[in-house]
């Protein structure tokens, strides 16, 4: 099997702009650039805009309990903790998902990771972190390792809040001693993360959630400095995380120490507009040396799957240049999942995870907004639509 994407207008390879190209791809693997083989199948791309799937590197598909009922909390000015104190939050999700089924769950985040697939996501990394319970962690852990999709799924354990009924450090002794060795046994998860955060776990409860989880085979990521910053970033240096993310209050010694730890800053710039707050300081961030990945955070709070519409984000709100955001969302991205050897830019060699968009251009992404420009997805060298 093979095919020809010729006649490119503008192609963004993961790095670059390249104007007038092809890619030739046989067997889901990307053989040519720039060169018009021949072909059993040709997609002539008309001059449009060429880029390598999203890559969505940090996202909350596995849940059932939607909280729509907060926008008015919301708009009131509530918080986010305020907003969990008043029965909304993870807590009201975590209650609606175990009292979900595995094939309920199963059927959520299939109709979700379509949504996104169709919009452009080829590869989703997708969280557990609403079970609590060893049971529930390892249901939705389990779903996400079943689903059926056409986008690559990356599954991640996360330790995402403290059960009410028990105190934080115990818990945390229950998620190294109970849960992380079952995830290890059955090969649930490629990464462990934890809910860094006054209120959830602390810096210490974290490292020891992650140190397990790194001697059990799984890599580290960690939700640091989203509303306080009270040393998480830092932890994710020391530990060499792939990933710390949201950022929101981190300040220049983290920055620093992520810098000089080589730890992709994950943005999530849908949270901050669905909270109505700041957001991180990208440029800061930038201007550091940091590489940046953006990401949907896709979670019953932050009910987005669409990549063109964080790009947009990072684009006008946090002022980060159309080059820079499209890095973000395929190589920096592929980067902080540890998958940039066989997917995440257009290369000899990778596999063929390309989307073809109705625009001319790579500025039509933040431009054109409120619509799906995505027209082609090609996973593997298959091509869909819509
Ligand atoms: O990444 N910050 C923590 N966890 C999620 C939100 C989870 C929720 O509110 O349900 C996040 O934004
Ligand atoms: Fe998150």
């Amino acid at each position: 099997m093979d095919l020809l994407i010729k006649n490119i207008g503008i192609m963004f390879d993961g790095y670059n702009f390249i104007k007038n190209t092809s890619i030739y791809i046989e067997n889901g693997t990307i053989r040519s650039i720039g060169k018009n083989e021949r072909a059993e199948e040709i997609i002539d791309a008309e001059k449009k805009f060429v880029m390598p799937g999203f890559i969505d590197s940090h996202t909350h598909i596995a849940f059932a309990g939607y909280r729509d009922f907060e926008i008015d909390w919301k708009i009131n000015g509530l918080s986010y903790k305020e907003i969990a104190g008043k029965g909304g939050g993870i807590k009201y999700t975590v209650n609606e998902t175990k009292k979900a089924s595995k094939e309920r769950i199963k059927k959520e985040m299939m109709k979700r990771a379509k949504e996104m697939f169709f919009h452009g996501t080829t590869t989703i990394e997708a969280k557990s972190g609403y079970g609590l319970d060893k049971k529930n962690e390892i249901k939705l852990l389990e779903a996400i390792n079943e689903i059926d999709c056409k986008a690559s799924i990356i599954p991640t354990f996360l330790a995402h809040a403290v059960p009410p009924e028990i105190n934080a450090d115990e818990y945390t002794d229950y998620v190294v001693n109970d849960i992380l060795p079952a995830v290890a046994e059955k090969k649930l998860a490629k990464f462990a993360d934890v809910f860094c955060e006054k209120g959830y776990f602390n810096v210490s409860q974290s490292k020891k959630i992650l140190k397990a989880a790194q001697q059990h085979g799984m890599e580290a990521k960690i939700h640091a400095d989203e509303f306080s910053c009270i040393g998480c970033s830092k932890l994710a240096a020391e530990l060499k995380a792939k990933s710390a993310d949201h950022l929101l209050m981190i300040d220049d010694d983290s920055i620093n120490a992520l810098k000089n730890a080589g730890v992709v800053a994950t943005l999530l710039p849908a949270t901050p507009f669905v909270l109505n707050e700041d957001y991180p300081n990208a440029k800061k961030m930038m201007n550091a040396g940091l590489k940046i990945a953006l990401a949907t955070d896709m979670n019953p709070n932050c009910y987005v799957g669409n990549m063109q519409f964080i790009i947009q984000l990072a684009v006008y709100k946090m002022k980060i240049p159309v080059i820079d955001a499209l890095k973000g969302v395929t190589i920096n991205a592929a980067k902080s999942l540890g998958i940039d050897a066989i997917t995440g830019s257009i290369e000899i060699g990778k596999n063929a995870d390309i989307i073809i968009l109705n625009a001319p251009s790579p500025n039509f992404i933040p431009y054109h907004i409120g619509s799906n420009l995505v027209e082609k997805v090609i996973k593997n060298g298959i091509v869909y639509s819509e």
